[in-house]
This record gives C-alpha cells, structure tokens and sequence, in this order.
C-alpha cells in the first residue's frame, strides 16, 4: 500500500530536475515520476530540454512542436524546450508588434546573435521552464501547472544549464537580464520549490560520474538534492553454486537442447555477474551519498514503451513512500 502522504512530500516541489550520466535512463524516470505525480492528482508537466520527443513517445504521444504543451492524459502533457525557440516565444510576448516581431526573428544579426552569445541558449531554456512553474492559467485563474518534472541533457551539459542563472546574474548585475537571472537562481536553489534528482546505474562509470556531479551541485551550484534513482538494477534470484551444480547436470544433453539449455545457462551466469556489480556499486554509492536512494529494477522487455514506464511509476510510488524523505539542507531553503 502506497503511503502517499510520503510521496507527496517530494511532488510537493515545484520543479523536478531528473539528471545523470547520459543513457542512464533519464528520460525514462523522468516520464515514470510525471506518470505518478498526475496519478497522485497533480496536474504535470514533462519538460524535455534539448532532446528528440523521447519523453512523448516513451508516454505514447506524438511530440508536439518545440515549446508547446502535448497532452498524455488530462493530468499529464510533455514539451521539449529549446532555448532559441523559447527566446522567440519571449520576444513574441514582449513585442507586441507581429510584423516587427517577424523582422527581427528573420535577420541575419538575430540568428548570428542566438547562436553565438554564450549561454544565451542555456539562460532561455531555464527561462521557458520558469516561464511554465509560474504561468497562471487566464481561464481559471490558477497555476497552469502543479509541478514540473525536467528531463535533463547529459551531466556535463545539465551543469552548464544550472550553472547559467548564476553566471548571468554575476555578469549582468543591476538592470533587466541581471533582475531575470537572480529570479532563476532563486528557484533552482530554493529547497521548497525545487530538488535535483540523479539518475544512474550501478556501474563504475556512471557512479564515478554521479559522485562527481554530486559535489557539484551541492557545493559549487549550492542546488537542493532530492532522490538518487538507480535505474537497471539486476536482481538475480540464483546463486553461482546453483548453476555450476546445474551446468553438470547439462553434461548428460545431446544436440540442439543442450546448446538452448548452455545459452540459457550462459544468460543466467550474466544475470549473476550484473546482480554481483549492481549490489557492489550500490554499496558505494549507499556510503558516499547522504542522499536517499530509489532502487529501480532492470525491465525485460523486447521493446521498452508505455508499459515499461507504468511499471516503473509504481515501483516509484511504492518506493517513494517507503525510502526516507530529503533533508532540505542544501540550497536556501
Ligand atoms: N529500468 C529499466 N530496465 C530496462 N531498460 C531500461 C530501464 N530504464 C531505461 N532503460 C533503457 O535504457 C535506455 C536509456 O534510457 P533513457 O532513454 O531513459 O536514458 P537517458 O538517460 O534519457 O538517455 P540520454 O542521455 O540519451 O537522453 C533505453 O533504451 C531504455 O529503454
Ligand atoms: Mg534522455
């Protein structure tokens, strides 16, 4: 039984950034914990930045244009965002003039502009995300949206994301960029609002890097941490013993059943080795990380789609409302 007080406690939050090592499964927790959150009431949105429509169709939509919202299910919709096009959106809202609006998106300064000022790109993609977190609906007079979870890019380019508000802000000091700037900063280290939530699996590679990015955001962006999620994990039910008692057993096949009866000896011996790193990576990673942990399994599956991803939301509503809550100690809270 899901405690769903509990879960609440992290969908709470305003803003759910979901990072990690690249192919770790982002995107695939990021569309779960959407799922859940809509599940639990709460009207979602998925924010892809800079990806391809993975998140739509991982939740069975058609992406929808660059910036707008496509909905999943009354409770749940998904956007890829990109920062020249929300820099667009932005100036469409500013410019009341459509014609001027349409010279000035059309000139060869602006486009040599948007692609050549550093960080310009990063800035209005955070930009477009706070636009969404705080966008009141005209018709209800409501927020637009409960929550937003953010799928997003790869470590390295996730930290030159969050690291932009800052940066800008120390730039720009007083005046317009410098005021929006500081405003971004406020919500990405603002506990109450916002937690960064890593993805990896327990392998040394994407733990080595998650143990950096660790660092990073805790002591250099000064951003509130939320849940490690450890995507992949296998869980082998057998033991070494068990299969070598089983492998002499096979000696006594002939032909085609003993090589189906070796390959599926081979496969579980795989499934052993896996379970073997997994559990030692997430030993390390248990030690090193205050932080709580969300063990989330490997899914067999010949195409990983929609199921899959219903499948991992539950085991996230189960374990959300078991593992400990985050401490608010990092970030303003
Ligand atoms: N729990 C799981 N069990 C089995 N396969 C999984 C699981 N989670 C994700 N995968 C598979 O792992 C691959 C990577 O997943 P995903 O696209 O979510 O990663 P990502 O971190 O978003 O990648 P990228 O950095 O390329 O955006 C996909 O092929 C997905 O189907
Ligand atoms: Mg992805």
């Amino acid at each position: 039984l899901v405690n769903t007080a509990q879960v609440h406690a992290l969908l709470q939050r305003r803003l759910l950034i979901i990072a990690g090592k690249g192919g770790v499964g982002k995107t695939t927790i990021a569309c779960a914990l959407g799922l859940l959150a809509s599940q639990l009431g709460k009207r979602t949105l998925i924010a892809e930045v800079d990806g391809i429509g993975r998140a739509a169709s991982l939740l069975g939509v058609r992406p929808g244009g660059v910036g707008e919202a496509r909905a999943v299910s009354p409770g749940l919709s998904v956007m890829s965002v990109e920062g020249s096009a929300a820099l667009a959106e932005y100036l469409e809202i500013i410019m009341p003039v459509k014609r001027v609006l349409q010279v000035v998106l059309s000139s060869r300064i602006y486009q040599y502009f948007v692609a050549a000022a550093p960080g310009l790109k990063e800035l209005m993609t955070i930009g477009k995300i706070w636009y969404e977190a705080e966008r009141i609906d005209e018709a209800v007079g409501e927020r637009r949206w409960d929550l937003i979870v953010v799928d997003a890019p790869a470590t390295g380019h996730s930290l030159q994301y969050l690291g932009m508000p800052r940066a800008a802000r120390e730039v720009f000091r007083a005046g317009l960029v410098g005021r929006e700037s500081q405003r971004l900063n406020d919500l990405l280290t603002d506990a109450t609002r916002t937690a960064i939530n890593l993805v990896t699996t327990a392998e040394e590679m994407p733990v080595n890097e998650t143990l950096e990015m660790y660092g990073r955001i805790r002591d250099d962006l000064r951003m509130p941490l939320g849940y490690l999620f450890v995507n992949r994990l296998h869980e082998s039910p057998l033991e070494e013993a068990t299969l070598d008692r089983l492998a002499e057993r096979l000696r006594g096949l002939r032909g085609e059943e003993r090589s189906l009866a070796e390959e599926t000896l081979h496969r579980a011996r795989e499934e052993v080795g896996w379970s073997e790193i997994n559990r030692r990576y997430l030993r390390q990673l248990g030690k090193a990380i205050g932080e709580p942990i969300v063990p989330v399994p490997f899914l067999f599956a010949e195409e990983f789609g929609v199921e899959q991803v219903r499948e991992i939301a539950a085991v996230l509503g189960s374990a959300l409302a078991s593992v400990a809550q985050p401490k608010s100690k990092h970030g303003k809270a």
